[in-house]
């Protein structure tokens, strides 16, 4: 049967009746759907809509729904996936299934399952992130202190330790981490019983309801709760900081995958030959993450735009902020999937790393620093460095192969010492503050990472 055949003398067109259909997309909302009517009929009996037998009966019918699943093809006839349960719940009880829907609305039925499949990928999200950046913490450990270049401006700036660089990239997977759980503790409320837009007509137990499907409490206004998508938006735009610093990741390890820089040997179970150049090995995994991304930020996009301007409350228009919900879920749980393993896999070349890491004047500013430490203003020895290295370049040098002379030509008393501090280990060493690249400072980094990742691992088991 319809939802609302009664008051119509006609039937929809046809055109119109397919082509206004989410059920070939919102059957992914099934188990959250079935869910939701669980708790429903629960709170039915308790208000004395339905007798315990009826209740068995329902919830009995509601489980053996969730365990068959949707029908592998689609069905024209149904509407979308409330229609759905209804249906299939009469095909089993008969009469009976038509009392479910008493005192509810699918208004605050989409707002509910769509609250519990966010709520669902936010923790499946979290877990796949944790398990991303672990390995990160892991490479990072196994490159102990070897060192590479950082860069600004993507010219060579200063060393810092290898171990670093992987955990500058732990810190954005753990701000989006905490974005999640931000958007998690936001849309932890329950719609039920906010029926159409003014509240369920019936005397519904609403914090039980809640209790049921583990929302912390019910939603406080039967308005903004059947037409608030704010839940959906931050969860998308979460997912959009995901896909850039994915995006960010895959684009620096194709940039040192290069021959050019020869830091990243890309693993061959993540790439690809060329069916005309016989030598090719390409980073695919990483052009295709660093490629969907933008498809993410579309979906943001979409989502944004397309809940601008709506009055309150319900409007159709809302069907449309299911997809991007689901299609951004689904592309970054590919993108940190295949990215987990490339991290798993992939390897570095350390002595290229700490080749590039000694040349290429890395070291100046530690040369001006140790100047400073001598008594010199900085302003000062920035120029006098400045000029050092304006003689390296002529003579095709590094700094600490200049001779003493030559110091002395630029205003630089340069004993034993001052060579000391030009070494690699010294550069790395001065950088010892919290946050900063000597290996102690590192080694904390490291062991804070490990233990604020090891709380999210299995996050999503544990919700579950
Ligand atoms: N499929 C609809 C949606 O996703 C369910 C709500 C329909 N409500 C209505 N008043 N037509 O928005």
């Amino acid at each position: 049967m319809k939802m609302w055949s009664g008051r119509f003398s006609q039937g929809p067109d046809a055109e119109f009746e397919r082509w206004q259909r989410s059920f070939p997309f919102d059957r992914v909302l099934l188990p959250h759907e079935v869910a939701a009517s669980k708790a429903h009929a629960t709170a039915l009996a308790k208000a004395g809509v339905l007798t315990s037998d009826e209740l068995a009966t329902t919830l009995f019918a509601l489980d053996q729904i969730g365990r068959e699943g949707t029908p592998e093809a689609d069905e024209p006839t149904i509407e979308d996936v409330h229609h759905y349960v209804e249906a299939r719940l009469f095909e089993l009880v008969g009469e009976v299934g038509y009392k479910l829907h008493t005192g509810r609305s699918r208004n605050e039925q989409i707002a509910t399952d769509l609250r519990l499949y966010v709520r669902e990928q936010t923790d499946e999200t979290t877990r796949l992130l944790a398990e991303f950046a672990s390995t990160f913490v892991k490479q990072a450990e196994e490159a102990g202190d070897s060192a590479m270049p950082a860069y600004t401006h993507l010219q060579r700036a200063e060393p810092v330790l290898v171990a670093h660089w992987l955990l500058a990239y732990v810190e954005m997977f753990l701000r989006d981490i905490d974005r999640l759980s931000d958007c998690r503790k936001r849309l932890n409320v329950c719609p039920l019983g906010s029926g159409a837009v003014a509240g369920t007509i019936l005397p519904l137990d609403r914090e039980a309801i809640a209790s049921l499907l583990e929302f912390d409490s019910p939603t406080a206004n039967s308005m903004d709760a059947t037409s608030d998508r704010d839940f959906a938006i931050e969860f998308v735009q979460a997912l959009a900081f995901v896909a850039l610093h994915l995006s960010r990741w895959a684009e620096e390890f194709i940039l040192f995958s290069t021959t050019e820089f020869g830091f990243v040997k890309l693993p061959e179970e993540y790439s690809t030959g060329s069916s005309a150049m016989p030598q090719k090995k390409n980073p695919d995994a990483l052009e295709l993450i660093r490629g969907k991304a933008g498809k993410v930020f579309a979906e943001a996009t979409a989502l944004f735009s397309g809940m601008k301007g709506l009055p309150l409350a319900y409007n159709k228009d809302l069907q449309e902020t299911q997809q991007p919900v689901f299609s951004a879920a689904q592309q970054v749980s590919g993108m940190v999937r295949v990215a987990t393993g490339f991290m798993g896999a992939v390897e570095f070349n350390y002595a290229a790393m700490q080749r590039a890491a000694s040349c290429g004047f890395m070291n100046a500013q530690a040369a001006a620093a140790y100047l400073v430490r001598q008594g010199m203003p900085f302003r000062r020895a920035h120029e006098l460095i400045g000029k050092a290295v304006r003689l390296c370049v002529e003579q095709s040098c590094e700094l600490e192969q200049l001779s003493r002379d030559d110091y002395a030509l630029c205003g630089i008393d340069a004993d034993q010492q001052f060579y000391n501090a030009l070494a690699l280990n010294e550069v790395l060493a001065i950088h010892n503050v919290p946050g900063g690249t000597a290996a102690t400072r590192v080694r904390e980094a490291l062991q804070t990472a490990k233990e604020k990742l090891s709380q999210f691992v299995g996050v999503a088991h544990a919700c579950s």
